[in-house]
């Protein structure tokens, strides 16, 4: 069964220049996580920001931190993120060669482990992972940038939902890219239970009213 619905806007789309006003504006306007978006120019074709910023802004909220990794390798980078403050650590399968080694090095350092499907990876690729993950990530766009157009899967997102229901074993499907009030919608329609959101929220005056609207 899904979960309650909840919100993690991607600060991707903040104002940079005053990162922690931001983190602190949208705790406060009832996100429920805080995605925090790592690209390193390699995995995908834009560079955001490493542990540096993550401890930091750690400072600022309790929320939880849910750290979306667009790198590759992914391992040598775990611990750093992890003793930064991350809550939640969501990696790409194509990122390494060894994804459940990758698992089992997140969940050693107590945190809980996702897996991002990028929107050509096939749902199979969840196969023998699925038990030790605690949240599953449908990209509807391709990582690198916000503000992009949603890539309709709802089919794969109900297949998600259903391989979640099988385990018996609450699991977050969490679905990124494109979000806005309409595809929300959607997507929660299809079984999707957390969202995350970076234009929707950051570029909306009235942060509290954009992340209620996201709920449905
Ligand atoms: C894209 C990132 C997303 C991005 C979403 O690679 O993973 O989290 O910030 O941005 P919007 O909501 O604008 O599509
Ligand atoms: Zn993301």
């Amino acid at each position: 069964m899904s979960q309650r619905v909840r919100i993690a806007p991607s600060i991707l789309s903040a104002d940079f220049s005053k990162l922690g006003a931001e983190v602190q504006a949208i705790d406060e306007a009832g996100a429920d996580y805080i995605h925090l978006d790592v690209m390193d120019g390699h995995f995908v074709p834009n560079i955001t920001f490493g542990p540096v910023v993550v401890e930091s802004l750690r400072k600022v909220t309790p929320k939880p931190f849910d750290v979306h990794l667009m790198i590759s390798p992914v391992d040598e980078y775990v611990e750093g993120f992890a003793k930064a403050g991350a809550d939640i650590i969501t990696f790409h399968p194509e990122a390494g060669a060894h994804p459940h080694r990758t698992i089992q090095l997140i969940k050693s350092y107590g945190k809980k482990v996702g897996i991002s499907l990028n929107p050509s990876t096939s749902t199979s690729v969840l196969d023998y992972m699925i038990d030790d993950l605690d949240l599953i990530l449908v990209m509807t766009v391709n990582p690198g940038f916000g503000g992009q157009k949603f890539i309709p899967l709802l089919d794969k997102i109900a297949d998600v939902r259903a391989r979640i229901a099988a385990t018996g074993r609450q699991i977050d499907l969490q679905v990124d890219g494109g979000i806005n009030a309409e595809t929300a919608k959607q997507v929660i329609a299809a079984g999707a239970d957390v969202l995350v959101a970076g234009t929707a929220v950051f570029k909306e005056k009235d942060y509290k009213e954009a992340i209620a609207r996201l709920r449905g």
